[in-house]
């Protein structure tokens, strides 16, 4: 039987998680996958942590040159997160041959050119199915399972975090500051919160599967990116009463001519979309292909055990092909000469304003919007009998820009104390 020797690069939540499940689970890939893997040291400085969960002293190293000239060690999973020191010690263990699987969406959307370029060189194998979407297996799903596609739309709810924020905020009416300090008490979200609220996390994510759907590098600063930092509930509650559920979506779309449109923004959609039921820290991706149609893949995209299973999954397969196996697509720095992304992109509105309960403000405001040829689907007034009103209404597709320059002039009529909220609807 052959056997594989493995080192694991940080023991943290997805390390351990990565380190039981290589463990307990060694007699059953014996038996089903007919290789016996080991793990054959652990980078950890911490290293009661690693005494604790079960590793024998003598394999638990403190540099990453003990790693890498370990001649039992065939494949490194890499699970520090972060750009530094997790690029070096990649670099490192490409450089010396070894195969790398990581789970580090930030390095790997930021450096795969640089990675898949040296892993190249010495035909060690690099895979990433971790590092996107958890324990979902989304990457294989797209590298191995759709190739037969033309893919021209993948919409995803790709962070946790925020979609159990979000979940807390419409079905509990809670504050947006509540929900994160919930969701910080149960360690989805980080004492810094930044990545996942402000949307970084998702663009990390977006910029590797949109580059695998679309064959082609979406470099990260081509994403659009905006947060749910500024979501209310009041805005939540207008959405329910029109049909719509707030989500953080990431959505990829390529309509085959060479325009590729990629963004992460808060999105109402209608409550009978499918991703409309993925809740708390659960996460989904809806695919489109030209010969399969939809498909939706749902499940945990983040914790010990899930990123663990997409993590072993990848060793096994390194394990059991002899062949390394790379991206799909021609890796390289910067999108390919040809592709164009959208940025002045279309979708519904919903607009909250605050105006004065006079005749004529909606008059004035339908007015401004005729003139950017915005046409309005639905409208509601509230707070009958207060001097300032809000009013929402949903708008059909329409431009960015169109709008934004539309809200500029309506923002400036006497009548209107504040334009609120803007936010996009549908996928
Ligand atoms: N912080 C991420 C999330 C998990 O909330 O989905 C790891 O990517």
């Amino acid at each position: 039987m052959k056997t594989v020797g493995v080192a694991i690069l940080g023991l943290g939540v997805v390390g351990g998680g990565t380190y039981k499940i290589l463990t307990e689970h060694r007699e059953f890939y014996r038996r089903t996958q007919n290789v016996d893997i080991s793990v054959e040291c652990v980078l950890e400085l911490n290293r009661q942590r690693a005494l604790d969960l079960g590793v024998e002293e003598s394999r638990i190293c403190s540099n990453i040159a003990e790693v890498v000239s370990n001649p039992s060690v065939d494949i490194v999973v890499e699970v520090i997160g972060g750009v530094e020191p997790a690029r070096t010690f990649v670099l490192a263990a490409l450089h010396s041959g070894k195969t790398v699987v990581t789970s580090n969406k930030e390095l790997f959307c930021k450096h795969w050119f640089e990675l898949e370029k040296a892993a190249k060189r010495t035909n060690a194998g690099l895979y990433f199915e971790a590092s996107c979407v958890g324990g979902v297996p989304i990457i294989r799903t797209l590298v191995d399972g759709m190739q037969a596609n033309v893919v021209n739309n993948l919409t995803g709810i790709i962070n946790g975090t925020t979609n159990y924020i979000l979940t807390r905020m419409t079905k509990e009416g809670l504050d947006y500051r509540d929900a994160l300090k919930d969701a910080q008490a149960l360690g989805y979200a980080e004492k810094d919160p930044t990545a996942d609220v402000e949307g970084y996390d998702a663009t990390y994510k977006l910029s590797i599967l949109a580059s695998l759907a679309f064959h082609t590098k979406v470099p990260l600063d081509k994403i659009y990116r905006e947060g749910i930092t500024e979501i209310s509930k009041q805005d939540i509650a207008y959405g329910e009463e029109l049909g719509y559920v707030l989500k953080l979506l990431a959505i990829g779309k390529n309509d085959g001519q060479g325009e590729i449109e990629v963004r992460v923004h808060p999105a109402f959609i209608r409550k009978d979309h499918p991703l409309a039921s993925v809740n708390d820290s659960f996460n989904a991706v809806f695919l489109k292909g030209d010969c399969v149609g939809d498909i939706m893949l749902y499940g945990r995209g983040a914790g010990a055990l899930p990123t663990g299973s997409a993590i072993v999954s990848d060793v096994i397969y390194a394990a059991t092909h002899s062949d390394s196996k790379y991206a799909t697509f021609k890796n390289t720095q910067q999108a390919e000469k040809g592709v164009r992304f959208v940025s002045d992109f279309k979708s519904r509105y919903y607009i909250r304003f605050t105006a004065k309960d006079r005749p004529g403000v909606l008059a004035k405001v339908a007015g401004i919007f005729a003139k950017y040829n915005i046409s309005i689907i639905d409208l509601i007034q509230k707070g009958e009998g207060m001097e300032n009103i809000p009013i929402i209404l949903i708008t059909h597709e329409t431009g960015e820009l169109s709008v934004h320059r539309a809200l500029e002039k309506i923002a400036a009529l006497d009548d209107v104390v504040e334009v609120n909220s803007v936010i996009r609807v549908g996928d």
